[in-house]
């Protein structure tokens, strides 16, 4: 039996992958390459001294999927592919609509045709919206401020109706607040396309030289410094919080929404901090007006995600920014 990964060459699908084949399971990588490249297959067989099978295919290519579980016995889905910039999400919604929904709606039918019930999803903490008072816990009110939090908000549900209309679905809707950092032997991490929007992927530009500052989004919230606290997680610290979600769906049915943080939050100007002294460089900023939809702050209730699956965070922020800066050094080199 063997583990689809879906968006399994994108940069959390990556690290998951190698979760599991160094647990020992066999993965299946599906994965239109719309956000990621072939070569971190290598890079896997790098890190793990074990192959993938690879298929290149869209989830909105239904033929497609057919085949992937026509020629393999599936027994669980790790569901990463989708869309998932916040600003693209605005200015091209039905493409997140379409890619996000439709995609999760073909691939959970042809997973219901081949009787494989059992799913890992990626949700966000961004269904919390902008409302709530932090920490942030499972059974607050959920909402959305963007067209991309509207597909998670509506996969949660198609996903939440889906076990009522059949009671053999288990299903882990995970939701990440912010993820960092990357693999220890620095061969994968997050290397986005063009200019990055979220903060550390733009702190490692500034610091290779290859962006000339940082713009700080606002200085006068109510935190410890005026600036946004997120509760950064380590990619790693994710992925293995993917195989204990992974067990738990293996052992239950029902649907359970568990946060994947590390119920910490750090301001914009503390990571800036920890990222010179992993890196040993200056990283230069400016103090800029706030960002439109950005909230103060934003960290994780953790208690459901060891009580359920026995997880908890154990990197902390100066072990992500030094991995991402080993990353981010490697790629530059
Ligand atoms: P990523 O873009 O690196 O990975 C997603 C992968 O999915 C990419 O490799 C892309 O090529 C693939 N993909 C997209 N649409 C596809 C389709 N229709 N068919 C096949 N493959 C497709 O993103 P990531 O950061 O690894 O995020 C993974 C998941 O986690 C996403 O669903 C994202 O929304 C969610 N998430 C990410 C974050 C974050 O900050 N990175 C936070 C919360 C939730
Ligand atoms: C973090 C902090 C910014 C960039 C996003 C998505 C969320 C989830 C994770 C997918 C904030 C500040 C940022 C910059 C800055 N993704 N910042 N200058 O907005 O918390 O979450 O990624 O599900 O849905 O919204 O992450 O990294 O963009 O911002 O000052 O150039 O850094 O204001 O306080 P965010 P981020």
């Amino acid at each position: 039996m063997a583990i689809l990964i879906t968006g399994g060459t994108g940069y959390i699908g990556s690290h998951t992958s190698v979760e599991f084949l160094n647990a020992g399971y066999e993965v299946i990588i599906v994965d239109n390459l719309s956000n990621s490249k072939v070569e971190v297959l290598d890079k896997i067989k790098q890190i793990t001294g074990k192959e993938v099978k690879f298929y290149e295919a869209d989830l909105l290519d239904r033929v497609a999927v057919e085949q992937i579980f026509s020629e393999n016995q599936i027994e669980a889905v790790i569901h990463f592919a989708g869309l998932k910039a916040v600003g693209e999400s605005v200015t091209i919604p039905l493409r997140y609509y379409h890619n996000n929904i439709t995609g999760t709606l073909i691939l959970c039918e042809v997973m219901s045709k081949y009787n494989c019930k059992k799913m890992v999803f990626s949700s966000s903490a961004t269904v919390y919206g902008m409302h709530n008072a932090v920490p942030f816990v499972e059974n607050m009110p959920l909402s959305a401020t963007n067209p991309y939090g509207s597909t998670k908000l509506m996969i949660e549900n198609i996903l939440n109706d889906l076990y009522v209309s059949d009671n053999e679905w288990s299903i882990s809707l995970l939701r990440y607040f912010n993820p960092i950092g990357a693999h220890i032997s620095g061969l994968i991490g997050e290397a986005p396309n063009g200019i990055p929007n979220n903060l550390l992927p733009y702190v490692a530009g500034v610091a290779t030289g290859k962006l000339e500052k940082l713009k700080v989004y606002g200085d006068d919230y109510d935190t410890v410094d005026g600036t946004g606290v997120r509760d950064y997680i380590h990619v790693e610290d994710l992925a293995a919080g993917h195989l204990c979600a992974y067990s738990y769906v293996m052992q239950h049915t029902g649907v359970e929404a568990v946060n994947l943080g590390t119920g910490k939050g750090y301001s914009v100007l503390q990571v800036v901090k920890a990222f010179e002294k992993a890196s040993g460089k200056t990283v230069r900023y400016e103090i800029s007006p706030r960002r439109a939809g950005d909230i103060a702050s934003c960290y994780a209730s953790t208690e459901k995600a060891e009580r359920l699956f026995g997880w908890q965070a154990t990197r902390d922020l100066d072990k992500m920014c030094e991995d991402s800066w080993r990353f981010t050094s490697k790629v530059n080199s």
